[in-house]
């Protein structure tokens, strides 16, 4: 494996982007190994419940068993492969191959096989031929998993990037409530390397020009004129990324002088507004005198390799799931408080869609520009010239305090973290071996 990320002079080889073979290992030496989001709790409350999601290119199905246990099972038929599960989402007792009608339990054992007496003597050993189970964590309803069934665990995965993560699940009155998703995931395929969400979602402060449009029609939940900016007024003054894992947040280095202050941007419909005061009010009888979690540690961030989140206007996670080095499915999952009343959910529903996903237009923004980076860095010549990631170079400070382990830009605006998540990449991909399997 060549060095494509060259973290001493701040250059990121283009054929990371583009290349075929880079792409191929990739799946094995990141996606095979890496734990990956792959929906969360609410989407399946009931015991036969199950949604499709992915892991890297494959299929996999997420289905809660009778013993009300999450699991997840490669969606490919141990007889010739096929999809036994082709739908989104749904509730079944058994999932039965429409090839041949090998047919899987919810605990992904085979349950049945036609013609197993005449056709197969009674031989086939069916306790060999379950689907393949991937392993397993759910983390506050965040369901994750992994083919690495001997590699660290969940929150050895994580590390200290933990807390960012769960500012994303904390309750808006900083209370015990608990978050679900919308009904519906985004999905929408766009021409572009899987990389470049995950790096702009880490810490690029530096593209705000891309959004100056849009920025100027005014999208908020105030209405038309407003952003959707409800950050108690401070900035952070660094952020956040960790070295050892390639995770990393827009924020975490705290402005001493913040202090709380209510902390959400204004809402055109009245009903929204009213229900964001009175959560502030029990903010402050929950946790008195400090800013909520999602507005200490940052506004977003990713989680090596591919999930991208938001904590705030739109509370939303999106996930970059590779079809090709230049093709990207994203699927986008948006996040509310479970007890928010239903006309404000639809109230924020509106504007997390006018804000995300295929028809938002901030992220329509993003996703312009990295599809036409994208084939722009594909050519001859184009791709002999690296990408240049020298914003901050030398100036990020590596600390353990206030979070182990952390890495601090230099500043607000810099391409440390960045570099941080090419730096993962190119220690993953240098490991011999993709997966204990
Ligand atoms: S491919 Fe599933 S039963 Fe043959
Ligand atoms: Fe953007």
């Amino acid at each position: 494996m060549p060095t494509y990320v060259d973290r001493e002079r701040g250059l990121v080889s283009r054929e990371i982007f583009v290349d075929e073979e880079v792409y191929r290992l990739e799946q094995e030496r990141i996606f095979c190994k890496e734990w990956l989001f792959i929906g969360h709790a609410s989407q399946i409350p009931n015991s036969g419940d199950y949604i499709s999601s992915r892991m890297g290119e494959e299929s996999v199905i997420l289905v809660r068993g009778k013993d009300g246990q999450a699991r997840v099972f490669l969606n490919s038929c141990r007889h010739r492969g096929m999809k036994v599960c082709r739908y989104d989402e749904g509730n079944a007792a058994i999932f039965t191959c429409p090839y041949h009608g090998w047919s899987y339990g919810l605990a992904g054992e085979l349950a049945g096989v036609p013609r197993f007496k005449d056709a197969y003597h009674g031989e086939l050993d069916r306790s060999q031929y379950g689907l393949l189970e991937a392993r397993v964590c759910n983390h506050r309803g965040m369901i994750w998993a992994t083919w690495n069934v001997t590699g660290p665990d969940f929150y050895e995965f994580m590390g200290d990037m933990l807390q960012f993560h769960d500012s994303m699940l904390e309750a808006t009155d900083g209370g015990d409530g608990e978050m679900e998703v919308l009904p519906g995931v985004q999905k929408w395929v766009v021409p572009c390397n899987w990389k470049f969400p995950g790096e702009n979602s880490i810490g690029d402060h530096y593209h705000g020009v891309s959004h100056v449009s849009v920025e100027l029609v005014g999208i908020g939940p105030g209405g038309r004129g407003s952003t959707r900016h409800g950050d108690g007024g401070y900035r952070a003054l660094a952020m956040t990324a960790f070295p050892k894992t390639g995770h990393g947040s827009r924020g975490g280095l705290e402005n001493p002088e913040a202090v709380a202050r209510y902390p959400f941007p204004p809402f055109s419909d009245p009903a929204a507004e009213a229900w964001h005061r009175a959560a502030w009010e029990r903010h402050q009888i929950n946790r008195p005198g400090e800013r909520p979690a999602w507005d200490r540690l940052g506004n977003g961030g990713n989680i090596f390799p591919n999930m991208n989140y938001h904590t705030r206007w739109p509370r939303t996670i999106m996930v970059a799931h590779p079809n090709g080095p230049t093709s990207t499915e994203m699927w986008r999952w948006f996040l509310v408080d479970k007890a928010m009343p239903l006309e404000v959910k639809q109230f924020v529903r509106a504007y997390f869609l006018r804000y995300s996903g295929p028809g938002g237009l901030t992220e329509q923004d993003d996703m312009e520009n990295w599809s036409y980076a994208t084939i722009a860095s594909k050519g001859a010549m184009a791709r002999r010239l690296p990408y240049n990631l020298q914003q901050g170079l030398g100036h990020a400070v590596d600390s353990e305090d206030p979070i182990r382990g952390a890495r601090y830009s230099g500043g607000f605006i810099s391409e440390s973290s960045a570099m941080v998540y090419y730096g993962r990449w190119q220690e993953l991909m240098d490991a011999d071996r993709a997966t204990a399997r």
